[in-house]
Parts: C-alpha cells; sequence; structure tokens
C-alpha cells in the first residue's frame, strides 16, 4: 500500500518540500507520496488527530504550527522539546512523536565548510526566533567554544543565551557589541529575514571588520545570495546560505520516517531545479 507523508503549514502552497521528498522516493523506488496540506491555525487539532486517523506516516511542520502543535503530540524528542518547536512528526502505529530536525540539518549541511573542530569555535547568531533556537542548541549541543546572541528584542536574545548556557559557554551581546566584536567570530549565522524582499538592500551587521576565513551563513535561500553574503564573500569569507539547512532538515525527516539513507544530491538538484 503506498505510504501518506506531507507538510502542514499556512501558507503552504510553496513549500519545495513536496518535490524534494518525492524525488527521494523515485530515486530509491519507494511507493510513497508527499502532499502539502494547508492547515488554518484554528484546525491544527483536528488535522494531527487526522494525521492518526488517515495513517499518515510522517509530517512536516511549518509556519505558523512549528510550537502551537506541541500539545497535540504523543511524545516529544529531548531536542524539539528544548528548543520548544517541532518541525517532524513521525506516526509510530498511532503514536505520535515530534522531532526537531532544523538545528540538525544547519549543522549537517556545515560540516562541508568546516575548518576548525567546533571545540574551537566562536560564533554569532543574530535572532532569536525559532529557526534561531534550532539552529544554536544544536550548535551549542554539539559542544562549541562558545555561543553568542544578538536580537533586536535583546530579551528574547538573553532567554536563549540562557537556554544555550546549559549546554557551553553563551551570552547575549546587544547588537553594538556584537558589532565590536565581529573579529572574534568564527562563524556568523544571520538568523533573521533581514535580506530577504522586501528588505533586499538591509544588511543584519556591518561585515567590514569580519577576520580572516571566517564563515558566514544565512538560512535564506531566496536570494540565493543576499547582500549579507554578497559582502562575506566579497571579504574573501566562506559563505553558505540555507538551501544545505533546508535540504538536510529533510533529508533527516526522511530517514526517521524510512529507516533509509536519503539520496540528498537527488533532492538539492530537484529543489535547486524548482528554484529555477
Ligand atoms: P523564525 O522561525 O524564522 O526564526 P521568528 O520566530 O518569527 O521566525 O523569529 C524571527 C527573528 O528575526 C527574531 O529574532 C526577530 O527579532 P525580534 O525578536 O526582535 O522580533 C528577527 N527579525 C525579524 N524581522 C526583523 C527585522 N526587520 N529587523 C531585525 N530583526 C528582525
Amino acid at each position: 500500500m503506498k505510504q501518506l507523508y506531507g507538510v502542514i503549514g499556512c501558507p503552504v502552497s510553496h513549500s519545495l518540500s513536496p518535490v524534494m521528498h518525492k524525488a527521494a522516493y523515485e530515486e530509491l523506488s519507494i511507493n510513497a507520496d508527499y502532499h502539502a496540506f494547508h492547515v488554518e491555525e484554528k484546525d491544527l487539532k483536528e488535522a494531527v488527530n487526522g494525521i492518526r486517523a488517515l495513517g499518515i506516516r510522517g509530517i512536516n511542520v511549518t509556519i505558523p504550527h512549528k510550537v502551537s502543535i506541541i500539545p497535540y503530540l504523543d511524545e516529544i524528542d529531548p531536542l524539539a522539546e528544548e528548543i520548544g518547536a517541532v518541525n517532524t512528526v513521525v506516526n509510530v502505529e498511532g503514536r505520535l512523536i515530534g522531532y526537531n530536525t532544523d538545528g540538525e540539518g544547519y549543522v549537517h549541511g556545515l560540516l562541508p565548510v568546516l575548518t576548525k573542530d567546533f571545540a574551537e569555535m566562536r560564533v554569532l547568531i543574530i535572532g532569536a526566533g525559532g529557526a534561531a533556537r534550532g539552529v544554536s542548541l544544536t550548535l551549542a549541543k554539539y559542544g562549541i567554544r562558545e555561543m553568542c546572541i544578538t536580537n533586536r528584542t535583546e530579551s528574547k536574545g538573553r532567554h536563549l543565551a540562557d537556554d544555550c548556557s546549559r549546554l557551553t559557554e553563551a551570552a547575549v551581546l546587544s547588537l553594538g557589541r556584537a558589532q565590536a566584536e565581529l573579529p572574534g567570530f568564527d562563524l556568523i549565522i544571520n538568523t533573521t529575514s533581514i535580506g530577504m524582499a522586501p528588505d533586499i538592500d538591509r544588511m543584519p551587521l556591518s561585515l567590514e571588520t569580519l577576520s580572516q576565513g571566517a564563515i558566514v551563513s544565512d538560512l535564506i535561500y531566496t536570494p540565493a545570495k543576499t547582500r549579507w553574503l554578497q559582502e562575506a564573500e566579497n571579504k574573501g569569507a566562506i559563505i553558505q546560505n540555507g538551501l544545505d539547512m533546508f535540504v538536510n532538515q529533510g533529508a533527516l525527516a526522511f530517514e526517521k520516517w524510512t529507516g533509509k539513507s536519503a539520496p540528498k544530491e537527488i533532492m538539492k538538484a530537484k529543489v535547486l531545479e524548482k528554484l529555477g
């Protein structure tokens, strides 16, 4: 019987997950399908019950349901619990287990461009929302030397730094301090929407004093190269947009659902083709 998977979100019609997962099923000859389900916030509880009732094997969760789905699930993986958000649900014989593969997806995408061990790295995260929580807490779990958080709303940044400090050395920095300390970071990650339309000319910080050999990440992948990444590249940095994180979070979900190793190159090629 055909296995059914999908993504729930609102809006969800532009999600690249269906083409990416279908490409993986086709490559590995898995008899499965993947749908994008538009679910309004008021219908979330019923939609989750529908996953059980219809025997849907796995669901990705996107905006705005990553946090609000938690009370409706049967079990939450400890990392997802710490992050406070779920992007992947596995249906184990009617028991719905929530995971967060966003942070792990980011780290898997980062590994090929790393030039230092995690234990030597000082990392600056710009932003303190859901994406920042996933990335920073996962990096902290991997044992990076120091995690600094800077955010427009400093209280949210402080809260995230407190959570990270249970796993590694962590601090909140004002935007001014973060700017002044920029040369001290090995990895700088923009998790905010600055650089995405209509904010395409803005940068989260100036990269004037970027250190040689730093890695600069942007979780945005449309546009493929934000002004922030363009300027980092001009300064000789290693740059990475959010596409590898997207592909790797999907690959990790695929592996949890199917128990098979995900054909990541095929998945990435399909997403790139769709992006045009
Ligand atoms: P996501 O799930 O993508 O992380 P989110 O949880 O809404 O989305 O978090 C958005 C993050 O981007 C927050 O850190 C937010 O800053 P605030 O905590 O001050 O709201 C940041 N952000 C969004 N738009 C921004 C802007 N125009 N300038 C600066 N920071 C911005």
